[in-house]
């Protein structure tokens, strides 16, 4: 990926400058003013940040401090000694603000008949019960809850129950198989988790509940279940004293039944979110209340130039952290209406998303480049039918858009007039750091554009120096706290220190290059993650999960190309003494992962190999194994530190074979991973 983006770099000569209309009503109207604001906030980062939150949130009292810095420790608390309630934020306020009758929430579910809208007001009233039926389970502030739910209105409603309480809430992604969740659950210690019965995606039913039942055996700290009757399943089993149906347990609560919302402190913990981590164990991202909500409202605000009337739909799965950010708190807290959609773009015609915009009149949209790609190859006609004419900004998230998926979306659904905001960020970022503003930056298709103002982007050389290698290209860093930034990793210090270990600021993992304007060109993932139709994954949990079975003596994933999902995954296989290479074999090592991680996860080829390239001292030399995957072995570098330079010629001869009977290797499973999709990606 990073190759192919460098030469992009260096061809891609196109720009198109921000909309004349609309310019003049924007939050952000044109350069100069986002000039300024970038010096502000650079002269007097308190200042700036400390009149963002006053102006944005709601607090119940005001902080001593905007930010208290313990730059040893790299321990960045925003707005100390203040109170506020997320939920509060979300919903209350705007019941008093003119907002009470206005759509909060609008859910289109995968029947198109199937649609429910929240008001405010409703909302409010499904939230207090939700939050009195959880403190009737004795869920009390600082509590964990584990969400293990489709993409239906009760997600929202959960999270906003838990904010209300102060419990801490951790989403897992209902595409997740046993390991994953049980890992997520096992970490946070959650005392509830709630699902549903099933999924409903592309005409059929995951089971959810069916599936964490066996999880949940080896899960102590679980007291209750809470299952949303979602599919209508009538083969549930529910676990007498443990698990209840949520239409009985807020069944006991009237609709006037008002729960007060818990003052929280700005650094108590709102939610934990995990990312795969680098060890195969995920990583429990925790965010702030006060510094989280604050960032996500503000970027809401000006990347998306959000206006009262808005409908702004981000297609992301609210398990994830851009659904968190930017489908619920950053909308709500800004009194918007927001869309959320079950199903997927591709059924039961590749033009669903088309008619979600014509039939709600959206105009904002927010998805991801797997998304547009797939979109794409099904041709321009499924969106020329639609009247589009609502949307205003087009956003793009996830992954490194190529230019040519950039130029669809901007001629095919923006009229080759919107503007497209891509916007790089992270789960630990909490939201968006680089990104065009709709209405005052040139476009360059492919570039994230520039830091956003109080954003201190950079791009490093390995060594720690200031300044880049490798023809222009280095570690992305951030050298200043912003206020989404993470608050911790969730009982791991250890995780936590390792992002500042080796610039002594925050690294993101990412590679990044900068042009002549000051542009960022981001590279794609340069550490042990793999990102899969916007879906980062470890590599480490994957070679977990395969050497764990008991025909493989070892295991190397790394990410090659693909030109609908970005990356996929490679893995290359050493079996055991005497276990036979053959189909079957990888079918169940696919199948595996798939069971245990999910199908996103699931390799899009297996090589069977004699022996990994390793190193005198034995360590697996992946960096030559990435560019076999990647079919860039003509330079595969010093091959001298190779232990057996002949095993090197033997992988190679074993990938050209895949690659020619790449119409029976590349299996049904290939195309899994995006039918998972984070984004609610193609499923057919
Ligand atoms: C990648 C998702 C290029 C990047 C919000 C990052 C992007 C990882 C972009 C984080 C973008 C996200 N351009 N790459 N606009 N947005 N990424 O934690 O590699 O699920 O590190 O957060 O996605 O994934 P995460």
């Amino acid at each position: 990926m990073s190759q192919e983006r460098i030469t992009t770099l260096l061809t891609e000569k196109r720009s198109y400058l921000p909309p004349e209309h609309g310019k003049s009503s924007a939050w952000i109207c044109g350069q100069e003013e986002y000039d300024a604001l970038c010096r502000r906030a650079l002269d007097d980062p308190s200042d700036f940040w400390g009149a963002r939150a006053s102006q944005l949130i709601h607090w119940f009292k005001r902080w001593d401090k905007v930010l208290d810095a313990d730059e040893q420790r790299h321990k960045y608390r925003w707005f100390t000694g203040a109170k506020l309630n997320a939920s509060f934020n979300c919903i209350d306020r705007h019941l008093i603000s003119g907002r009470r009758n206005k759509a909060a929430l609008i859910w289109q579910g995968e029947d198109e008949m199937d649609v429910r809208c929240y008001t405010y007001q409703m909302l409010y009233t499904e939230v207090c019960r939700m939050a009195h039926a959880l403190s009737s389970l004795h869920i009390r502030k600082g509590d964990h809850v584990a969400l293990y739910m489709p993409m239906i209105p009760e997600l929202v409603i959960a999270m906003l129950a838990c904010a209300r309480i102060g419990a801490i809430h951790t989403a897992i992604f209902s595409g997740y198989a046993e390991g994953g969740v049980r890992s997520r659950i096992h970490d946070s210690k959650a005392r509830v988790v709630i699902t549903a019965d099933a999924a409903v995606r592309a005409g059929k039913f995951k089971p959810l509940k069916a599936n964490l039942d066996p999880i949940l055996e080896k899960c102590p700290s679980v007291a209750h279940v809470v299952v949303v009757r979602r599919a209508g399943l009538d083969n549930v089993t529910m676990q007498p004293n443990r698990d209840i149906w949520w239409h009985d347990l807020i069944d006991d609560f009237t609709l006037n039944a008002d729960f007060p919302c818990e003052p929280m402190d700005a650094n108590d913990t709102l939610f934990l979110l995990h990312t795969s981590g680098s060890t195969g164990k995920p990583t429990g991202i925790m965010h702030s209340t006060g510094g989280y909500l604050t960032y996500a409202a503000h970027t809401t605000q000006w990347c998306f130039d959000m206006r009262d009337d808005d409908v702004y739909w981000c297609t992301a799965d609210m398990g994830w952290i851009t659904g968190h950010t930017y489908g619920v708190y950053g909308p709500l807290a800004l009194g918007a209406t927001t869309m959320m959609f079950e199903g997927v773009p591709t059924w039961p015609k590749p033009d669903r998303y088309w008619r979600i915009v014509e039939n709600f009149r959206v105009n904002i949209l927010y998805t991801a480049p797997t998304v547009i790609r797939s979109l794409m190859r099904l041709g321009e006609a499924w969106a020329e039918r639609y009247d589009l004419r609502s949307l205003r900004i087009l956003g793009s998230v996830g992954e490194p858009i190529n230019p040519e998926a950039w130029s669809w979306y901007h001629k095919n659904i923006g009229g080759g007039e919107l503007p497209i905001v891509d916007t790089w960020w992270q789960t630990e970022t909490g939201g968006a750091m680089i990104s065009p503003m709709p209405y005052a930056t040139k476009l360059k298709p492919g570039s994230a554009a520039k830091p956003l103002p109080g954003i201190d982007a950079a791009v490093m050389g390995s060594g720690g120096r200031d300044g880049e290698e490798d023809g222009g290209s280095g570690h992305l860093v951030i050298r200043k706290p912003w206020p989404g930034m993470m608050l911790g990793v969730f009982n791991d210090e250890e995780k936590y220190q390792s992002y500042f270990s080796r610039f002594g600021c925050y690294e993101s993992g990412d590679g990044a290059q900068v042009d002549a304007d000051g542009y960022f060109w981001i590279l794609g993932r340069i550490d042990d993650s793999i990102n899969v139709s916007g879906h980062r994954l470890s590599t480490a949990e994957i070679e977990a999960v395969l050497a764990a079975c008991p025909e493989v003596g070892e295991a190397a994933v790394v990410p090659m190309p693909h030109r609908l999902k970005g990356e996929a995954i490679y893995a290359y296989v050493v079996t055991r003494d005497e276990v036979p290479w053959s189909e079957d074999l990888r079918k169940k090592l696919r199948d595996t992962v798939r069971r245990d991680i999910g199908a996103l996860a699931s390799p899009e080829y297996i090589q069977f190999v004699e022996a990994m390239p390793k190193t005198t001292s034995g360590k697996i030399i992946r960096r030559m194994l990435r560019k076999i995957a990647g079919d860039t072995y003509e330079d595969l570098g010093d091959t001298t530190a190779l232990a057996d330079p002949q095993v090197l010629e033997t992988i190679i001869i074993g990938h050209q074979n895949i690659l020619q009977g790449q119409h029976e290797t590349a299996t049904a499973a290939g195309d899994e991973p995006a039918s998972e999709g984070k984004e609610a990606a193609p499923g057919a």
